[in-house]
């Protein structure tokens, strides 16, 4: 099957070639082919942002913003109307207005541009804010420099230049009414084959169970009608210690997690998309899926409860030690955070294998607004 992702990288005139003549030389990926333009556009307007259900693309920056002091229900209003303009025209391959660098945006390379509300941003606007705090997790240690937030924006494509540039007009159009609180790189492998679920730095496949019906466990669709069609994201930046996950060996990585590292089958299971036995013992009498494995801490057993994970890995360099700065930013979006995310949560700081390698630094928790019309603008169901 040929992958969205590789025909936009080119990958499908190979694959084509390849299904029409295997043998001939036009089947060998080569630098043209694969370095080929991604023109493809994902569309700006409908009932949801883009960004949230969008086939995740390669690359993601989320950017954190804070009001500027002063700042209210006006200045909120004009500023969200300046970048849903701006988002409308770079995503469809459209210069921003202004564009000091319009050449740049003509490749939108399924570029997204989702707009998220802090609790600040509640407050500047005179709005009950909809949603509250996560509650302190005791296995998180927090660094500011990674949290809060009053306005995200979470710009994903498949390009790097298409992304760089998009955040770079993004932040100079808000530059008047916010500052920069945090910028989160992101990437995700741009070469996977069709159906393929990612793997992260841990070398694990993940992202296998998510919700299918996202009307239900997405979507905002009960209480305060103009936040409907909306949902929510938490945003927790996960370091891996990557250097001890090394020295594991690969029965108590898979043990960890539940799931086998070659094909993210479940231990009880033949496939990745197998559903696990968590009944199942050994001859020993023991849980072949461990009582603390990630999969099983982490489980929910109704389907239209579930999150939706979309996470990218991060990777910022090495230190002079040799120690990674590595691991997940974990983004999880679903229509009720409190009763969606946090009991997930909540269990798996009590008890998860894996919590021996990895620790949440970051966190921020975002009201995704619904999406507009192409008259429109996010953000213009804020009740007054
Ligand atoms: C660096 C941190 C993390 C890593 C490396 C990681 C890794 C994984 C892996 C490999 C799987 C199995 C495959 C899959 O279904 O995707 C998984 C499943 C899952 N993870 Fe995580 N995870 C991390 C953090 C979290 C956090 C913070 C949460 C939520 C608070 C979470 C929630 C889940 C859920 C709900 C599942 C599906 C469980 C099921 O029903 O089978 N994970 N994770």
């Amino acid at each position: 099957m040929i992958s969205r992702r590789n025909l936009f990288a080119g990958g499908a005139v190979t694959a084509a070639g390849a299904l029409a003549a295997p043998a001939t030389p036009a089947a060998t990926p080569t630098r043209a082919t694969l370095t080929r333009a991604a023109p493809a556009a994902e569309p700006f307007h409908g009932p949801h942002q883009a960004g949230v259900a969008t086939s995740p693309q390669a690359y993601a920056v989320f950017l954190g913003l804070d009001l500027r002091p002063g700042g209210d229900r006006e200045s909120v209003v004009r500023l969200m109307q300046l970048l849903t303009d701006d988002a409308r025209r770079l995503t469809q391959g459209r210069p921003a207005l202004a564009d000091t660098e319009p050449e740049l945006a003509t490749t939108p390379a399924r570029l997204t541009i989702t707009f998220g509300f802090g609790a600040g941003l509640f407050a500047a606007a005179g709005v009950e804010p909809p949603l509250s705090p996560l509650p302190a997790f005791e296995t998180d240690r927090l660094d500011k420099r990674w949290s809060g937030g009053d306005l995200l924006v979470q710009i994903c494509a498949d390009d790097q230049l298409t992304l760089a540039h998009a955040l770079r007009m993004i932040v100079k159009d808000a530059r008047s009414f916010t500052r920069v609180r945090w910028t989160q790189r992101g990437f995700r492998s741009a070469l996977s084959p069709a159906g393929t679920t990612q793997r992260n730095l841990m070398g694990q496949v993940d992202g296998t169970v998510n919700p299918t019906d996202l009307d239900r466990a997405v979507w905002i669709g009960q209480g305060p009608q103009w936040l409907h069609g909306g949902t929510t994201l938490v945003l927790r930046r996960i370091r891996m210690k990557l250097e001890t996950w090394d020295a594991a060996d690969r029965v108590a990585r898979e043990f960890t997690i539940g799931r086998r590292l070659g094909d993210g089958a479940p231990l009880t299971g033949r496939a990745e998309h197998d559903e696990p036995d968590f009944a199942r013992t050994n001859r020993l009498g023991f849980p072949v899926i461990s009582e603390y494995a990630h999969i099983r801490r982490a489980r929910v057993a109704d389907p239209g409860q579930r999150i939706l994970r979309r996470p990218y890995n991060y990777d910022e360099g090495v230190a002079a030690d040799g120690t990674s700065d590595s691991g997940l930013l974990f983004a999880s979006y679903q229509a009720d955070v409190e009763r969606q995310f946090v009991p997930v949560q909540r269990r798996l700081a009590e008890g998860d294998l894996l919590n021996e390698w990895i620790t949440t630094i970051g966190s921020a928790v975002f009201l995704i607004p619904p999406g507009c019309g192409p008259e429109g603008w996010i953000g213009e169901t804020l009740p007054s």
